[in-house]
């Protein structure tokens, strides 16, 4: 009998690390299953879940860039999530065989923020894409106010604030972030091959926590003028963790040895 498995999907997906996490977990705990990597072009992404679906050892996906919004149409959206966050990175099956879908972004980037107390205090966000969307959401949840969201395009921010409920304005990005108890890179800026994100954090307090979502390169210039400045910082490979840990539940139903995660990093940097 062939073994019982779960993937991600994407276009394209060499690059991903999901396997490394997944396969890191199911070894840790003696799970005889296997977790890969699977090119799904956007024209394909029918087809697939209608294979899947069929296919009995098959417990569901992680789903990345350009499928988290296509995908809502072959799940079961249980949770609201198209309403909530309009964007799924993981499908499962349910106990009664039901494929669900759900976000697991969101639950990943708020996980290491539960070290902070955060409600009723002011943040800066930067991003108003996918990512950010997670973020706001997780942050809605958290009870954080007001935001200063800065985003390139001033009135996709500022819609997605109300969207949200969430108190606060929308800002260019270069203007100045304003005093606050938390930062959030929510874009692409600062990855390998992007443009820097240049960001003055001189009126942050000396408690404020800055968290960066990319984690190529791990120590991003945002990050660095944190701790230039003694500031406490989050990496992105927090984020990613978290995400899969929430997602290697649903597929695999055991938790994953978080206690190794300093192991997990070092296999991740490699
Ligand atoms: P993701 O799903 O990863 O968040 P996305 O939906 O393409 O990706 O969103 C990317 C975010 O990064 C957006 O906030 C985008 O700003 P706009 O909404 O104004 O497009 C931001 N972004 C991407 N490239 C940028 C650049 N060169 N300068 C400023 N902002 C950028």
């Amino acid at each position: 009998m062939a073994l019982p498995y779960a993937e991600v999907i994407g276009d394209p997906i060499a690059h991903s690390k999901s396997p490394l996490i997944h396969g890191f977990w199911l070894k840790a705990l003696g799970i005889e299953a296997e977790y890969r990597a699977t090119h799904v072009a956007p024209h394909a992404l029918s087809g697939y879940f209608a294979e899947r679906k069929a296919d009995p050892d098959w417990r569901g996906c992680n789903i990345t860039v350009p499928h988290k919004i296509a995908a809502l149409e072959h799940v079961e959206d249980r949770g609201d999530v198209r309403r909530a966050i309009g964007a799924i990175n993981t499908a499962f099956r349910d106990a009664d065989g039901a494929l669900i879908g759900t976000n697991t972004d969101a639950a990943g980037f708020a996980a290491p923020l539960s070290r902070f107390d955060l409600a009723g205090q002011p943040v800066t966000v930067i991003g108003a894409g996918g990512a950010g969307r997670a973020v706001l959401y997780a942050l809605a949840g958290i009870g954080v106010g007001p935001v200063t969201l800065f985003n390139r395009d001033v009135e996709k921010g500022a819609a997605l604030l109300s969207s949200f409920g969430l108190e606060g304005q929308a800002r260019p990005i270069g203007d100045a972030v304003p005093p606050g108890a938390l930062v959030v890179n929510a874009t692409s800026l600062g990855m390998t091959g992007q443009p820097p994100l240049d960001l003055d954090l001189s009126a942050l307090p000396q408690d404020a926590v800055v968290y960066d979502i990319v984690y190529a390169p791990l120590e991003t210039g945002l990050l660095a003028a944190a701790r230039a400045r003694g500031l406490a910082t989050i990496d992105g490979l927090e984020m990613l963790i978290g995400q899969a840990a929430v997602a290697f539940e649903r597929f695999f139903g055991a938790a994953p040895p978080r206690e190794r995660d300093a192991e997990l990093r070092d296999i991740l940097l490699r």
